[in-house]
């Protein structure tokens, strides 16, 4: 059938009708960030869906986020737009893969970052998200050896923070490994009062200029609390469309990629579109499944996560 005229008020009916939550990630489009109930980094969405008391979640993000929040609830209707919303970086780990690297590591701690599928998750000890790794792994007994999945970006970064050694799993996101060193500090040299901010899961040439590090979340916040009006933005620019709405004022430029291209987006975020989030609610489809065993196992190390990031 035909499309209702104005998405926006069609599916806030749809969410008083289903009882339902929009959560949405920061990499959204701007349509979908006003539409949600709530807009966070994955640490906020993961509580978001752990204290919702919604019947239905829709999760405008990635196809882990949405997992999380089924795994979070089992007996809740979990819809995702667009299943094929999946990630490059939970990509570079297969399970069968990660199983044999475990086993090549006896005795260690496994801290997965939210960013890999559920049957990850349920071989690891803890979860962390980009907000709280480093706090995670200050909190792990100095002589208990850990392995890190699968953001080697993200590992190396929390090494150096917390002068820890890991064994890291040699995964990155497609993303964050766009962003040109050379073109940022060009960037730099023709905007010098300007601050670059960056997301960990960036490559450490360009952390290395990098005036503030943290995660979507933490980037919002710094670009606010900060004096400075100008800011050279090195992760998905989704998030510039909240940063312009918190400091109208303040110039917000994204990080240039290597090649003349638009792949500093996300194009599994982007996947999700204020169409697809109508359609998905309207049909109650397509939605979150997942076997309980591994769904069972995959909370725990969620739930260690949670409680020790309060
Ligand atoms: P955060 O929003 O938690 O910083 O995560 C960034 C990201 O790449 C999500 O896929
Ligand atoms: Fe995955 Fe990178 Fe996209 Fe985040 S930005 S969902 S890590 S591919």
């Amino acid at each position: 059938g035909a499309l209702p005229l104005d998405l926006f008020a069609a599916i806030d009916s749809l969410k008083k009708s289903l009882n339902a939550v929009v959560l949405a990630h920061y990499y959204q489009e701007p349509d979908i960030q006003d539409v949600a109930d709530y807009i966070g980094d994955s640490l906020q969405l993961a509580r978001a869906a752990a204290q919702t008391d919604a019947s239905v979640i829709v999760f405008a993000g990635v196809h882990f986020m949405a997992e999380t929040a089924k795994i979070l609830n089992p007996d809740k209707l979990v819809l995702l737009p667009d299943l094929d919303a999946g990630c490059s970086l939970a990509d570079t780990c297969p399970p069968s893969e990660f199983a044999a690297f475990k086993r090549a590591h006896p005795g260690h701690l496994v801290i997965s970052y939210i960013n890999c599928s559920a049957e990850i998750k349920a071989m690891s000890d803890i979860i962390c998200t980009s907000s709280n790794a480093v706090k995670i792994v200050q909190q792990i007994p100095q002589d208990q050896p850990i392995i890190f999945a699968p953001d080697r970006n993200l590992g190396r970064y929390v090494m150096q923070q917390t002068g820890r050694d890991m064994v890291l799993w040699q995964g990155s996101c497609i993303v964050h490994e766009t962003f040109s060193e050379k073109k940022i500090v060009q960037l730099k040299i023709t905007h010098p009062e300007s601050e670059i901010i960056a997301h960990p899961e960036c490559e450490e040439p360009v952390l290395r200029h990098a005036n503030y590090i943290g995660s979507t979340a933490a980037l919002l916040k710094y670009c606010q609390e900060s004096s400075s009006q100008e800011f050279i933005v090195a992760t998905e620019p989704g998030i510039i469309h909240q940063m312009q709405k918190a400091a109208p004022h303040k110039t917000f430029i994204p990080a240039p990629p290597e090649n003349n291209c638009n792949c500093n987006e996300c194009p599994f975020m982007r996947l999700n579109t204020l169409e697809k989030l109508y359609l998905a609610m309207k049909n109650q489809a397509p939605e979150i499944t997942m076997d309980e065993e591994i769904r069972l196992l995959a909370w725990r190390p969620i739930q260690r996560m949670l409680e020790m990031s309060v």
